[in-house]
């Protein structure tokens, strides 16, 4: 089914950033996706208009109680100069999981396609081409009552953005300094940690903003019980290189179920590699970094892509992960990825969805 979304367009284009000098999340394309939704009517009048400003009540729910998800995408320019979604399918998904865990009403996913595809089609001519670029996706939905009762929202308001990016971090394909969190936890179980929404990132910035200080990137969140068992970095999933085995947490319902996660761990999969999704303890992954058996450590994620991770912080001690260079794996899953998405190698297992 073709679904048809009526299109305003801007009546003076903007100036666009040349790709050398994209940073991430800063710079918006010109037009947006715009639908409203009520519990009782479903979702309505989808369409595309001009990048702006939305206007909302100060009583509006989202402000007050975080009744908001959203989802990060990108698309990509292939060499061949067409525009293709990487697994849309995947964050789709994922999207109405995290709204039914915050009692949202879930979209129809050929909508949120169709919505995705016409509105990277309407501003294709902001797809970088520069390598380590693209254009990011940001879908969000959230509560729109003026009602200051705690409780489902009867109105929502969907919309989708789209920023052309280059990489997450300032440090780009360099190895991270990451801080082990052993004070603040991001989530636990039964908790929300598995969906993605506004409040485990406002929970997480103080742990980041106290890292920083200290001259690290981000934190590795423990588990929320007796902080043993490595979760995620909050931006990205984590993995490691323990001997010969690619190891990383299981999904348990308190990490996020990261779409790059899956798609390296399938394509290290495909190349041979051993891979475990099992409890990872901070005391192992720290005793293979003092006994030399911790090889690499690299973080997973849509706006980190693959970010390998250089240094590990713990109580006090620090390791170095592969002497602070990236490593083998990490550089090759990076490439493997980055050709996929690009169009250069095949896409073996049906993960790009043309525009
Ligand atoms: C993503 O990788 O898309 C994320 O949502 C992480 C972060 C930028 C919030």
């Amino acid at each position: 089914m073709r679904i048809e979304i009526p299109v305003t367009r801007v009546q003076r284009q903007k100036p666009r950033p040349e790709d050398a000098q994209l940073g991430f999340g800063q710079v918006f394309t010109d037009h947006m996706f715009l639908m409203d939704g009520a519990v009782d009517a479903g979702w309505s009048n989808p369409r595309i208009v001009p990048y702006g400003p939305l206007a909302l009540e100060p009583a509006t729910v989202a402000l007050h109680y975080a009744q908001s998800v959203f989802e990060g995408l990108k698309a990509y320019r292939g060499q061949d100069d067409t525009v293709r979604l990487f697994r849309p399918d995947r964050n789709i998904a994922r999207f109405n999981r995290s709204a039914a865990r915050l009692c949202m009403p879930s979209i129809d996913p050929e909508l949120f396609l169709a919505a995705l595809k016409q509105l990277v089609a309407t501003d294709r001519d902001w797809v970088p081409r520069a390598p380590g670029t693209s254009l990011y996706i940001r879908p969000v939905a959230f509560a729109s009552d003026a009602d200051l009762h705690v409780r489902p929202s009867r109105t929502y308001v969907f919309f989708i953005i789209l920023s052309p990016v280059a990489a997450y971090y300032a440090e780009g394909f360099k190895p991270l300094r990451i801080r082990v969190e052993d004070r603040y936890v991001r989530s636990v179980r039964g908790g929300t940690g598995a969906a993605k929404t506004a409040g485990n990132y406002a929970g997480s910035l103080l742990a980041g903003e106290e890292a920083q200080k200290d001259g690290f990137a981000q934190v590795l969140w423990l588990d929320g019980i007796n902080q043993e068992y490595i979760e995620e970095v909050g931006s990205m999933n984590i993995a490691f290189v323990i001997g010969d085995e690619l190891v990383t947490p299981p999904l348990t319902g308190t990490l996020l179920e990261g779409v790059t996660r899956d798609s390296v761990l399938q394509l290290a999969r495909d190349e041979g590699v051993q891979v475990a999704e099992r409890p990872v303890a901070i005391a192992e992954v720290m005793a293979a970094a003092r006994n030399g058996t911790l090889r690499e450590a690299f973080g997973t994620g849509t706006a980190a892509v693959i970010s390998p991770v250089g240094e590990l912080a713990y109580k006090g001690e620090r390791v170095r992960v592969q002497d602070g260079e990236v490593g083998p794996l990490s550089q090759r899953l990076y490439d493997r990825l980055s050709d996929i998405q690009r169009g250069r190698l095949p896409d073996r297992h049906g993960w790009m969805v043309a525009v």
